[in-house]
Protein backbone atom coordinates (compact mmCIF):
# COMPACT_ATOMS: atom_id res chain seq x y z
CA UNK A 1 0.00 0.00 0.00
CA UNK A 2 1.53 3.19 -0.56
CA UNK A 3 2.04 5.80 1.95
CA UNK A 4 -0.67 8.19 2.66
CA UNK A 5 1.89 11.07 1.73
CA UNK A 6 3.91 9.63 -1.46
CA UNK A 7 4.07 12.33 -3.75
CA UNK A 8 4.17 10.20 -6.64
CA UNK A 9 1.10 9.27 -7.98
CA UNK A 10 -0.36 12.73 -8.50
CA UNK A 11 1.25 13.88 -11.85
CA UNK A 12 1.25 17.48 -11.47
CA UNK A 13 -0.07 20.11 -13.80
CA UNK A 14 2.51 22.73 -15.30
CA UNK A 15 4.86 21.70 -12.50
CA UNK A 16 8.45 20.46 -12.30
CA UNK A 17 7.46 17.43 -10.87
CA UNK A 18 10.86 16.14 -10.12
CA UNK A 19 12.01 19.06 -7.86
CA UNK A 20 8.89 19.62 -6.29
CA UNK A 21 8.61 16.15 -5.27
CA UNK A 22 11.94 16.32 -3.44
CA UNK A 23 11.11 19.89 -1.60
CA UNK A 24 7.14 20.35 -1.81
CA UNK A 25 5.10 23.40 -1.59
CA UNK A 26 2.08 22.47 0.25
CA UNK A 27 -0.94 24.04 1.49
CA UNK A 28 -3.53 22.99 3.73
CA UNK A 29 -5.83 25.63 4.32
CA UNK A 30 -7.04 28.87 3.25
CA UNK A 31 -8.24 32.31 4.86
CA UNK A 32 -8.85 35.82 3.74
CA UNK A 33 -5.60 36.55 1.91
CA UNK A 34 -3.28 34.09 3.47
CA UNK A 35 -3.23 30.17 2.86
CA UNK A 36 -1.35 27.67 5.68
CA UNK A 37 1.38 25.69 4.62
CA UNK A 38 1.75 22.25 5.61
CA UNK A 39 4.10 22.85 8.19
CA UNK A 40 1.44 25.68 9.49
CA UNK A 41 3.60 28.89 7.97
CA UNK A 42 1.32 31.91 6.75
CA UNK A 43 1.80 32.52 3.17
CA UNK A 44 0.54 35.39 1.84
CA UNK A 45 -1.57 34.63 -1.39
CA UNK A 46 0.05 37.42 -4.01
CA UNK A 47 -1.48 35.18 -7.19
CA UNK A 48 -5.35 35.08 -5.91
CA UNK A 49 -4.74 31.99 -6.32
CA UNK A 50 -4.14 31.08 -9.90
CA UNK A 51 -5.85 34.68 -10.63
CA UNK A 52 -8.91 33.02 -9.37
CA UNK A 53 -9.67 33.69 -5.90
CA UNK A 54 -10.90 37.74 -6.44
CA UNK A 55 -12.68 37.97 -3.17
CA UNK A 56 -10.21 35.94 -0.74
CA UNK A 57 -10.49 32.44 0.76
CA UNK A 58 -13.08 31.15 2.62
CA UNK A 59 -15.74 33.44 1.98
CA UNK A 60 -18.45 31.88 3.96
CA UNK A 61 -21.25 33.86 1.61
CA UNK A 62 -19.68 30.91 -1.12
CA UNK A 63 -19.46 28.17 1.71
CA UNK A 64 -23.07 28.27 2.43
CA UNK A 65 -24.73 28.86 -0.83
CA UNK A 66 -22.94 26.01 -2.11
CA UNK A 67 -24.09 24.04 0.81
CA UNK A 68 -27.03 24.74 0.43
CA UNK A 69 -27.69 24.11 -3.14
CA UNK A 70 -26.23 20.64 -2.50
CA UNK A 71 -29.28 19.93 -0.26
CA UNK A 72 -31.81 21.08 -3.09
CA UNK A 73 -30.47 20.01 -6.23
CA UNK A 74 -26.86 18.32 -6.42
CA UNK A 75 -26.62 17.84 -10.44
CA UNK A 76 -29.28 18.20 -13.06
CA UNK A 77 -28.65 17.83 -17.03
CA UNK A 78 -28.10 20.58 -19.15
CA UNK A 79 -29.14 18.91 -21.94
CA UNK A 80 -32.79 19.46 -23.08
CA UNK A 81 -33.72 20.41 -18.77
CA UNK A 82 -32.15 23.14 -16.84
CA UNK A 83 -32.69 24.53 -13.44
CA UNK A 84 -33.31 27.51 -12.16
CA UNK A 85 -29.70 29.01 -10.49
CA UNK A 86 -28.05 28.66 -14.38
CA UNK A 87 -30.38 30.81 -16.27
CA UNK A 88 -30.22 33.30 -13.21
CA UNK A 89 -26.58 33.24 -13.37
CA UNK A 90 -26.71 33.80 -17.17
CA UNK A 91 -28.66 36.87 -16.46
CA UNK A 92 -26.16 38.72 -13.76
CA UNK A 93 -23.64 37.96 -16.24
CA UNK A 94 -24.93 39.90 -18.86
CA UNK A 95 -26.35 42.58 -16.28
CA UNK A 96 -22.40 43.18 -15.60
CA UNK A 97 -20.69 42.26 -19.18
CA UNK A 98 -20.72 45.28 -21.69
CA UNK A 99 -24.70 46.10 -22.85
CA UNK A 100 -25.75 44.05 -26.13
CA UNK A 101 -23.66 40.41 -24.64
CA UNK A 102 -26.69 38.84 -22.98
CA UNK A 103 -26.11 35.45 -23.88
CA UNK A 104 -23.93 32.98 -22.07
CA UNK A 105 -22.82 29.66 -22.83
CA UNK A 106 -21.29 27.40 -19.71
CA UNK A 107 -18.15 25.79 -19.37
CA UNK A 108 -16.20 23.93 -16.68
CA UNK A 109 -12.68 25.47 -17.88
CA UNK A 110 -11.37 28.34 -19.07
CA UNK A 111 -9.65 26.46 -21.70
CA UNK A 112 -13.02 25.24 -23.00
CA UNK A 113 -14.85 28.92 -22.45
CA UNK A 114 -11.88 29.65 -24.96
CA UNK A 115 -12.65 26.35 -27.50
CA UNK A 116 -16.31 27.08 -27.17
CA UNK A 117 -15.81 31.38 -28.10
CA UNK A 118 -13.92 29.25 -31.38
CA UNK A 119 -16.29 26.83 -32.42
CA UNK A 120 -19.46 29.04 -32.02
CA UNK A 121 -17.38 31.54 -34.32
CA UNK A 122 -16.79 29.40 -36.73
CA UNK A 123 -20.73 28.14 -36.63
CA UNK A 124 -22.29 31.72 -36.46
CA UNK A 125 -20.39 32.16 -40.01
CA UNK A 126 -21.99 28.77 -40.69
CA UNK A 127 -25.14 30.04 -40.38
CA UNK A 128 -25.35 33.20 -41.75
CA UNK A 129 -23.85 31.30 -45.20
CA UNK A 130 -20.23 32.55 -44.44
CA UNK A 131 -19.10 29.09 -44.02
CA UNK A 132 -15.71 29.74 -46.04
CA UNK A 133 -14.87 31.74 -43.01
CA UNK A 134 -12.65 29.17 -41.08
CA UNK A 135 -9.41 30.70 -40.22
CA UNK A 136 -8.69 31.52 -36.84
CA UNK A 137 -6.03 34.49 -35.43
CA UNK A 138 -4.24 33.58 -32.10
CA UNK A 139 -1.75 35.87 -30.95
CA UNK A 140 2.24 35.34 -30.35
CA UNK A 141 2.46 34.98 -26.70
CA UNK A 142 -0.76 34.44 -26.21
CA UNK A 143 -2.14 31.75 -23.66
CA UNK A 144 -6.06 30.67 -24.23
CA UNK A 145 -5.79 27.27 -22.07
CA UNK A 146 -4.77 23.67 -23.25
CA UNK A 147 -7.23 22.18 -25.73
CA UNK A 148 -6.16 21.87 -29.08
CA UNK A 149 -7.95 25.18 -30.26
CA UNK A 150 -6.17 27.35 -27.22
CA UNK A 151 -3.05 25.94 -28.30
CA UNK A 152 -3.60 26.18 -31.79
CA UNK A 153 -4.18 30.16 -31.27
CA UNK A 154 -2.24 30.50 -28.56
CA UNK A 155 1.90 31.65 -28.80
CA UNK A 156 3.71 29.99 -26.16
CA UNK A 157 5.80 27.98 -28.07
CA UNK A 158 6.26 25.68 -25.34
CA UNK A 159 2.54 24.56 -24.92
CA UNK A 160 2.36 24.17 -28.56
CA UNK A 161 5.86 21.86 -30.01
CA UNK A 162 4.88 18.46 -28.03
CA UNK A 163 1.61 18.47 -29.25
CA UNK A 164 1.96 17.24 -32.95
CA UNK A 165 0.41 19.98 -36.18
CA UNK A 166 -2.54 21.38 -33.99
CA UNK A 167 -5.60 23.43 -35.80
CA UNK A 168 -4.74 23.95 -39.79
CA UNK A 169 -5.77 27.58 -40.78
CA UNK A 170 -4.35 29.59 -38.04
CA UNK A 171 -2.16 32.59 -38.10
CA UNK A 172 -0.93 34.50 -35.57
CA UNK A 173 -0.83 38.41 -34.99
CA UNK A 174 2.85 39.51 -33.46
CA UNK A 175 2.91 39.77 -30.31
CA UNK A 176 2.73 43.61 -28.46
CA UNK A 177 5.45 43.74 -26.18
CA UNK A 178 8.43 45.69 -27.01
CA UNK A 179 10.75 46.54 -24.39
CA UNK A 180 13.04 48.70 -26.15
CA UNK A 181 10.64 51.53 -26.10
CA UNK A 182 8.41 50.64 -23.65
CA UNK A 183 10.21 49.45 -20.80
CA UNK A 184 8.96 50.69 -16.84
CA UNK A 185 5.94 51.71 -18.50
CA UNK A 186 2.89 52.74 -16.06
CA UNK A 187 0.04 51.18 -17.56
CA UNK A 188 -0.98 50.85 -21.20
CA UNK A 189 2.00 51.67 -22.70
CA UNK A 190 2.65 54.77 -25.19
CA UNK A 191 3.70 52.54 -28.59
CA UNK A 192 3.15 49.88 -29.83
CA UNK A 193 -0.53 50.85 -31.20
CA UNK A 194 1.09 49.85 -34.89
CA UNK A 195 0.89 46.22 -33.92
CA UNK A 196 -2.43 45.95 -34.72
CA UNK A 197 -1.99 46.83 -38.47
CA UNK A 198 -0.26 43.37 -38.60
CA UNK A 199 -3.81 42.16 -38.92
CA UNK A 200 -4.45 44.03 -42.11
CA UNK A 201 -1.15 42.03 -43.74
CA UNK A 202 -2.75 39.07 -42.46
CA UNK A 203 -6.03 39.71 -44.03
CA UNK A 204 -4.31 40.54 -47.20
CA UNK A 205 -2.80 37.54 -47.29
CA UNK A 206 -5.80 35.16 -46.40
CA UNK A 207 -8.38 37.22 -47.91
CA UNK A 208 -11.20 38.20 -45.18
CA UNK A 209 -13.27 35.84 -46.91
CA UNK A 210 -11.62 32.95 -45.21
CA UNK A 211 -11.70 34.42 -41.93
CA UNK A 212 -13.37 33.89 -38.99
CA UNK A 213 -12.64 35.63 -35.75
CA UNK A 214 -9.20 37.25 -34.41
CA UNK A 215 -8.76 36.13 -30.30
CA UNK A 216 -6.43 37.81 -28.31
CA UNK A 217 -6.08 38.27 -24.37
CA UNK A 218 -7.25 42.19 -23.80
CA UNK A 219 -3.95 41.75 -21.39
CA UNK A 220 -1.70 39.03 -21.71
CA UNK A 221 -1.55 37.50 -18.36
CA UNK A 222 0.54 33.93 -19.01
CA UNK A 223 3.40 34.92 -20.73
CA UNK A 224 4.19 37.71 -18.35
CA UNK A 225 1.43 40.48 -18.03
CA UNK A 226 1.39 42.51 -20.94
CA UNK A 227 -0.67 45.43 -21.18
CA UNK A 228 -2.13 46.40 -24.71
CA UNK A 229 -0.22 49.93 -26.18
CA UNK A 230 -2.59 52.77 -25.98
CA UNK A 231 -4.95 52.24 -29.54
CA UNK A 232 -4.15 48.68 -29.89
CA UNK A 233 -7.60 47.08 -28.97
CA UNK A 234 -9.45 49.98 -30.41
CA UNK A 235 -7.60 49.17 -33.75
CA UNK A 236 -8.19 45.80 -33.74
CA UNK A 237 -11.93 46.25 -33.25
CA UNK A 238 -12.13 48.44 -36.40
CA UNK A 239 -10.10 46.22 -38.74
CA UNK A 240 -11.94 43.14 -37.51
CA UNK A 241 -15.53 45.27 -37.80
CA UNK A 242 -14.54 46.62 -41.21
CA UNK A 243 -13.41 42.99 -42.48
CA UNK A 244 -16.88 41.05 -40.92
CA UNK A 245 -14.40 39.58 -39.05
CA UNK A 246 -15.25 38.48 -35.14
CA UNK A 247 -13.70 39.94 -32.52
CA UNK A 248 -12.68 37.78 -29.64
CA UNK A 249 -11.66 38.86 -26.18
CA UNK A 250 -10.07 35.69 -23.96
CA UNK A 251 -10.94 37.60 -20.24
CA UNK A 252 -10.29 34.36 -18.51
CA UNK A 253 -8.50 36.37 -16.03
CA UNK A 254 -9.03 40.00 -16.13
CA UNK A 255 -12.90 39.17 -16.46
CA UNK A 256 -14.59 40.07 -12.53
CA UNK A 257 -12.43 42.40 -11.69
CA UNK A 258 -8.96 42.33 -11.90
CA UNK A 259 -8.55 45.54 -13.74
CA UNK A 260 -11.11 47.58 -11.17
CA UNK A 261 -13.64 47.05 -13.67
CA UNK A 262 -16.42 44.04 -14.78
CA UNK A 263 -14.45 43.36 -17.84
CA UNK A 264 -11.08 44.57 -19.23
CA UNK A 265 -13.70 45.31 -22.53
CA UNK A 266 -15.08 48.24 -19.97
CA UNK A 267 -11.88 48.99 -18.69
CA UNK A 268 -10.48 49.58 -22.54
CA UNK A 269 -13.75 51.19 -23.65
CA UNK A 270 -13.93 48.34 -26.45
CA UNK A 271 -16.33 46.21 -26.57
CA UNK A 272 -15.38 42.46 -28.90
CA UNK A 273 -17.98 39.81 -29.84
CA UNK A 274 -17.24 36.98 -27.79
CA UNK A 275 -15.90 37.30 -24.09
CA UNK A 276 -14.54 34.00 -22.95
CA UNK A 277 -14.45 33.98 -18.94
CA UNK A 278 -14.09 31.49 -16.07
CA UNK A 279 -12.03 31.46 -12.52
CA UNK A 280 -13.34 34.42 -10.46
CA UNK A 281 -16.97 33.55 -11.95
CA UNK A 282 -17.01 31.50 -8.69
CA UNK A 283 -14.29 33.00 -6.85
CA UNK A 284 -12.10 29.46 -8.05
CA UNK A 285 -14.27 27.69 -5.47
CA UNK A 286 -16.03 25.60 -8.13
CA UNK A 287 -14.93 25.04 -11.50
CA UNK A 288 -16.58 27.29 -14.10
CA UNK A 289 -16.35 29.46 -17.42
CA UNK A 290 -18.60 30.48 -19.93
CA UNK A 291 -18.80 32.09 -23.57
CA UNK A 292 -20.12 35.19 -23.87
CA UNK A 293 -21.93 36.57 -27.16
CA UNK A 294 -23.28 39.66 -28.12
CA UNK A 295 -27.16 39.28 -29.11
CA UNK A 296 -26.93 39.31 -33.15
CA UNK A 297 -24.55 35.89 -32.31
CA UNK A 298 -27.09 34.06 -30.34
CA UNK A 299 -30.00 35.37 -32.91
CA UNK A 300 -28.31 34.21 -35.92
CA UNK A 301 -27.98 30.94 -34.42
CA UNK A 302 -31.60 30.68 -33.46
CA UNK A 303 -32.75 31.64 -36.18
CA UNK A 304 -30.61 30.36 -39.31
CA UNK A 305 -30.37 26.93 -37.49
CA UNK A 306 -30.92 23.62 -39.32
CA UNK A 307 -31.80 21.98 -36.36
CA UNK A 308 -33.89 21.61 -33.50
CA UNK A 309 -30.80 22.07 -31.92
CA UNK A 310 -29.22 25.04 -32.44
CA UNK A 311 -25.34 24.28 -31.74
CA UNK A 312 -23.81 20.83 -31.53
CA UNK A 313 -21.48 21.60 -28.08
CA UNK A 314 -22.00 21.17 -24.49
CA UNK A 315 -20.80 19.44 -21.64
CA UNK A 316 -22.00 17.22 -19.43
CA UNK A 317 -21.26 19.56 -16.47
CA UNK A 318 -22.03 23.20 -18.10
CA UNK A 319 -24.31 25.25 -15.58
CA UNK A 320 -23.81 22.98 -13.22
CA UNK A 321 -25.94 23.80 -10.09
CA UNK A 322 -23.74 23.71 -7.19
CA UNK A 323 -21.11 25.79 -9.61
CA UNK A 324 -24.24 27.88 -10.20
CA UNK A 325 -24.96 28.58 -6.66
CA UNK A 326 -21.23 29.79 -5.95
CA UNK A 327 -21.49 31.85 -9.45
CA UNK A 328 -24.46 33.93 -7.80
CA UNK A 329 -22.77 34.14 -3.87
CA UNK A 330 -19.96 35.46 -5.88
CA UNK A 331 -21.00 38.25 -7.93
CA UNK A 332 -23.35 39.22 -4.64
CA UNK A 333 -19.78 39.61 -2.98
CA UNK A 334 -17.98 41.41 -5.30
CA UNK A 335 -21.37 43.97 -5.70
CA UNK A 336 -22.16 44.18 -1.65
CA UNK A 337 -18.40 44.81 -1.48
CA UNK A 338 -17.66 46.59 -4.67
CA UNK A 339 -14.52 44.87 -4.95
CA UNK A 340 -13.77 46.25 -8.46
CA UNK A 341 -14.04 49.72 -7.49
CA UNK A 342 -11.62 48.63 -4.52
CA UNK A 343 -9.70 47.07 -6.55
CA UNK A 344 -9.56 50.33 -9.05
CA UNK A 345 -8.86 52.36 -5.87
CA UNK A 346 -5.82 50.40 -4.63
CA UNK A 347 -4.07 49.83 -8.27
CA UNK A 348 -2.45 53.37 -7.64
CA UNK A 349 -0.96 52.37 -4.85
CA UNK A 350 0.59 49.30 -6.35
CA UNK A 351 1.96 50.63 -9.26
CA UNK A 352 4.18 52.42 -6.75
CA UNK A 353 4.97 50.22 -4.88
CA UNK A 354 6.39 48.14 -7.96
CA UNK A 355 7.56 50.66 -9.59
CA UNK A 356 9.86 51.82 -5.95
CA UNK A 357 12.17 48.77 -6.79
CA UNK A 358 13.57 49.68 -10.02
CA UNK A 359 17.00 49.57 -9.71
CA UNK A 360 16.69 46.24 -7.34
CA UNK A 361 18.99 43.32 -8.92
CA UNK A 362 18.69 41.50 -11.99
CA UNK A 363 15.15 43.41 -12.79
CA UNK A 364 15.05 45.02 -16.40
CA UNK A 365 11.68 46.07 -16.63
CA UNK A 366 8.25 46.47 -14.57
CA UNK A 367 5.15 46.56 -15.56
CA UNK A 368 0.89 47.16 -14.13
CA UNK A 369 -2.00 47.84 -14.88
CA UNK A 370 -5.33 47.48 -12.52
CA UNK A 371 -4.54 45.22 -9.55
CA UNK A 372 -1.65 43.51 -11.70
CA UNK A 373 2.15 44.21 -11.46
CA UNK A 374 4.76 42.24 -12.61
CA UNK A 375 8.91 42.46 -12.58
CA UNK A 376 10.52 41.03 -15.33
CA UNK A 377 14.38 39.78 -14.32
CA UNK A 378 17.11 39.64 -16.11
CA UNK A 379 17.47 35.73 -17.57
CA UNK A 380 20.44 34.18 -16.49
CA UNK A 381 22.73 33.13 -19.75
CA UNK A 382 21.96 29.77 -21.15
CA UNK A 383 18.94 28.96 -18.11
CA UNK A 384 15.69 31.25 -19.06
CA UNK A 385 13.78 30.31 -16.08
CA UNK A 386 16.31 29.56 -13.88
CA UNK A 387 16.42 33.06 -12.26
CA UNK A 388 12.84 33.08 -11.97
CA UNK A 389 11.92 29.66 -10.53
CA UNK A 390 14.64 30.50 -7.43
CA UNK A 391 12.74 33.80 -6.66
CA UNK A 392 9.86 32.11 -6.36
CA UNK A 393 11.25 29.62 -4.20
CA UNK A 394 12.68 31.65 -2.43
CA UNK A 395 9.24 33.99 -1.79
CA UNK A 396 7.62 30.77 -1.14
CA UNK A 397 10.08 30.26 2.17
CA UNK A 398 9.84 33.98 3.22
CA UNK A 399 6.05 33.21 3.26
CA UNK A 400 4.68 34.78 -0.13
CA UNK A 401 3.02 33.22 -2.98
CA UNK A 402 4.08 34.76 -6.56
CA UNK A 403 3.65 33.18 -10.05
CA UNK A 404 6.61 33.22 -12.38
CA UNK A 405 6.41 32.56 -16.40
CA UNK A 406 9.91 32.02 -17.00
CA UNK A 407 11.60 35.04 -15.47
CA UNK A 408 8.84 37.13 -14.96
CA UNK A 409 6.64 37.49 -11.46
CA UNK A 410 3.58 38.41 -11.80
CA UNK A 411 1.62 39.93 -8.77
CA UNK A 412 -2.46 39.57 -8.70
CA UNK A 413 -3.76 39.77 -5.12
CA UNK A 414 -7.29 38.56 -4.62
CA UNK A 415 -9.32 42.16 -4.39
CA UNK A 416 -9.59 42.30 -0.40
CA UNK A 417 -6.00 42.98 -0.67
CA UNK A 418 -4.54 45.93 1.47
CA UNK A 419 -1.98 47.88 1.27
CA UNK A 420 -0.45 46.36 4.18
CA UNK A 421 -0.26 42.90 1.76
CA UNK A 422 1.13 44.78 -1.09
CA UNK A 423 3.54 46.24 1.05
CA UNK A 424 4.50 42.47 2.48
CA UNK A 425 4.53 40.70 -1.09
CA UNK A 426 7.21 43.88 -2.06
CA UNK A 427 9.23 44.41 0.66
CA UNK A 428 9.89 40.47 0.64
CA UNK A 429 10.33 40.54 -3.04
CA UNK A 430 12.66 42.95 -2.24
CA UNK A 431 14.71 41.23 0.12
CA UNK A 432 14.47 37.97 -1.97
CA UNK A 433 16.09 39.93 -4.81
CA UNK A 434 19.40 40.69 -2.84
CA UNK A 435 19.80 37.20 -2.00
CA UNK A 436 19.73 35.31 -5.89
CA UNK A 437 22.69 35.48 -8.03
C1 LIG B 1 -6.31 34.04 -20.78
C2 LIG B 1 -6.53 32.64 -20.36
N1 LIG B 1 -7.30 31.85 -21.12
C3 LIG B 1 -7.56 30.58 -20.77
C4 LIG B 1 -7.03 30.04 -19.63
C5 LIG B 1 -7.30 28.61 -19.28
O1 LIG B 1 -8.11 28.49 -18.19
P1 LIG B 1 -8.22 27.07 -17.42
O2 LIG B 1 -6.90 26.84 -16.78
O3 LIG B 1 -9.35 27.28 -16.46
O4 LIG B 1 -8.54 26.05 -18.45
C6 LIG B 1 -6.23 30.84 -18.80
C7 LIG B 1 -5.66 30.29 -17.56
O5 LIG B 1 -4.85 30.88 -16.91
C8 LIG B 1 -5.95 32.17 -19.18
O6 LIG B 1 -5.16 32.94 -18.46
Amino acid sequence: MKKINDLESYWMPFTANRDFKKDPRIVCSAEGMYYKSQEGNDILDATAGLWCVNAGHNRKKINEAITKQLSVLDYAPCFQFGHPKAFELANRISEIFPEGMNHVFFTNSGSEAVDTTLKIALAYHRARGKGTKTRLIGRERGYHGVGFGGISVGGMPRNRQYFGTLLSGVDHLPHTFDHERNAFSRGEPEFGEEFADKLEDIIALHDASTIAAVIVEPMAGSTGVLPPPKGYLKKLRSICTKHDILLIFDEVITGFGRLGTATASDYFGVVPDIISCAKGITNGVIPMGGAVVKDEIYETMLDEADNPIELFHGYTYSGHPIAAAAGLATLEIYKEENLFERASELSPYMEEVAHSLKGENHIIDIRNIGLVASLELMPREGAVGSRGYELMKRMWDKGVMVRFTQDTMAVTPPLIAERKHIDEMFDKTREALKEIN
